[in-house]
């Protein structure tokens, strides 16, 4: 513990395709190419668990990104996260082949049905032993929306308010069976569960409507933990009333400390409280035996983009197609403020560049989309990096960090042999794991179901 607050919290940044988040990460040479293997995966979570660590976390999407030139041949070609399994199999894995790390991974709310994400999720808990968590997203594009049958992705605002009814009703669910439903008395004439205790929801929406009763009972930390990582205005709304761990991009920590303070506020404005919703910005450390050679693996790795990696990713995250203009072309007014991709992305844009029609340049550059400075780089030796975790997280820029990592596996497992004893012996991260389930270990207050839920609109 440091100075009262919890101790810092780890997520590992994992995606279930053929890089990390770096696009360039699989022409690395130290990079293992068996990405479609549940051993790559499951290897992974053993370092993750030597490392202490709270939870691997995948992103997801259900598309390449595609949009540049409504044309996969550029993500194919180059890999430009171009594979995308579905993580819940790996999670699976990952979770089976470990005792405590938690196990989380995204699903969108646009594109299924509560009940099959409740039903997924809550089974997923069971298995793993209460270390689930869902990130709670609302998709991105829409390439993605044709995968779903559907022309295209809805606008960013209205994706929210369902999304809300959408987590209200995955709720209602979870919460169906009281937590002591279940009896399962084998002695003659003992009953299984208690019907009293298993309730319909009848939820009836705007957006979505389902009757229950549920057919999983409650698990070992009673639901799985929800992440959530919006960030334009009714982004932070939602991450403030849903989201028990948010995941923001922050790029320094005079930028952060304001933007952590405002969703702590966010979170209290909900009537919850800010202490239990971790808040954790993606960072990507590297780190070696000297500050030279770690300096030296970062402009390696740094080589390993190509120049379409970027407009590729940012087409997919903001749903536009940037052949439409020319480098240095003013992006129209029209365009950018209908667009239905991420928001914040656009808002920081505007602010840094200081224009309201920025240029693809002005994009590229200050988002550095597709390159490891997409997210602050922590470099240098163990203590270098633990310097600068332990000054964003003591000057309360963040509780803890989303490790994402410039190659796979070793990238993990550097950061787990050099840097986690160095946070260890500093005191501000956990020797060992608190409990058996993710809600103890990120010291989550237990989650109690709160009955048959009163839930018409
Ligand atoms: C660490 C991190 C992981 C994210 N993972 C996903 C993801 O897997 N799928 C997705 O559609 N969006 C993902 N997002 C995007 C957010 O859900 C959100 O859309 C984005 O931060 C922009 O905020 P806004 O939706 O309020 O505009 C992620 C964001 C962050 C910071």
């Amino acid at each position: 513990m440091a100075g009262g607050r919890s101790d810092m919290v780890l997520i590992a940044f994992m995606q279930a395709q053929n890089c990390t988040n770096y696009p360039g990460s699989w022409r690395h040479p130290q990079a293992i190419p068996d990405f479609l293997s549940a051993e790559h995966y499951m290897r992974i979570a053993r370092t993750l668990e030597e490392g202490k660590f709270h939870l691997a976390f995948f992103d997801d999407r259900l598309a390449m990104p595609d949009i540049f030139g409504n044309d996969h041949k550029l993500a194919v070609q180059w890999g430009i996260r171009s594979v995308k399994m579905d993580p819940v199999p790996l999670m699976t894995a990952m979770g089976l082949a470990t005792k405590h790390l938690g196990i989380g991974g995204t699903c969108t709310t646009t594109y299924y049905e509560p009940f099959d994400v409740a039903r997924t999720w809550m089974t997923l808990d069971h298995m793993i032993g209460g270390r689930a968590a869902w990130n709670v997203v609302t998709s991105m594009n829409d390439s993605e929306a044709r995968n779903m049958g559907v022309d295209a992705h809805m606008d960013h605002d209205l994706r929210y308010d369902a999304a809300d009814e959408f987590v209200e009703c995955v709720l209602g669910h979870w919460q169906s069976w009281e937590d002591d439903a279940l009896v399962v008395d084998t002695a003659p004439g003992g009953v299984f569960a208690d019907p009293t205790k298993v309730h319909r929801i009848d939820y009836q929406g705007r957006f979505y409507k389902s009757r229950g009763p549920f057919t999983v009972p409650r698990s070992a930390q009673g639901q799985p933990v929800l992440i959530q990582a919006g960030q334009s205005g009714r982004g932070v709304q939602f991450a403030g009333r849903w989201g028990e761990l948010v995941f923001a991009s922050y790029r320094t920590i005079a930028q952060a400390k304001p933007m952590y303070r405002a969703l702590k506020d966010a979170v209290a404005a909900n009537g919850r409280n800010p202490d239990h919703v971790k808040v954790a910005p993606p960072v990507y450390p590297i780190v070696a035996e000297t500050r030279a050679m770690a300096e030296e693996k970062r402009d390696f790795a740094h080589s390993l983009a190509r120049p379409e990696d970027a407009l590729c990713l940012l087409g997919e995250i903001l749903n536009l197609d940037f052949t439409q203009w020319g480098l240095d072309d003013p992006i129209d007014s029209a365009v950018l403020d209908s667009m239905t991709g991420q928001h914040a992305i656009r808002d920081r844009i505007r602010q840094v560049s200081g224009k309201q029609n920025p240029t693809p340049r002005d994009f590229i550059e200050i988002s550095k989309r597709g390159t490891i400075y997409e997210a602050p780089i922590f470099c240098g030796t163990p203590k270098d990096v633990a310097d600068q975790m332990e000054e964003w997280y003591r000057e309360e820029a963040c509780d803890g960090f989303v490790v994402a990592a410039t190659h796979r596996p070793g990238g993990y497992e550097e950061f787990s042999r050099l840097v986690v004893p160095e946070l260890q012996r500093r005191g501000i991260y956990h020797k060992d794991y608190a409990g058996t389930t993710l809600r103890e270990n990120l010291g989550l207050p237990p989650s109690v179901a709160k009955g048959p839920p009163t839930m018409k609109h």
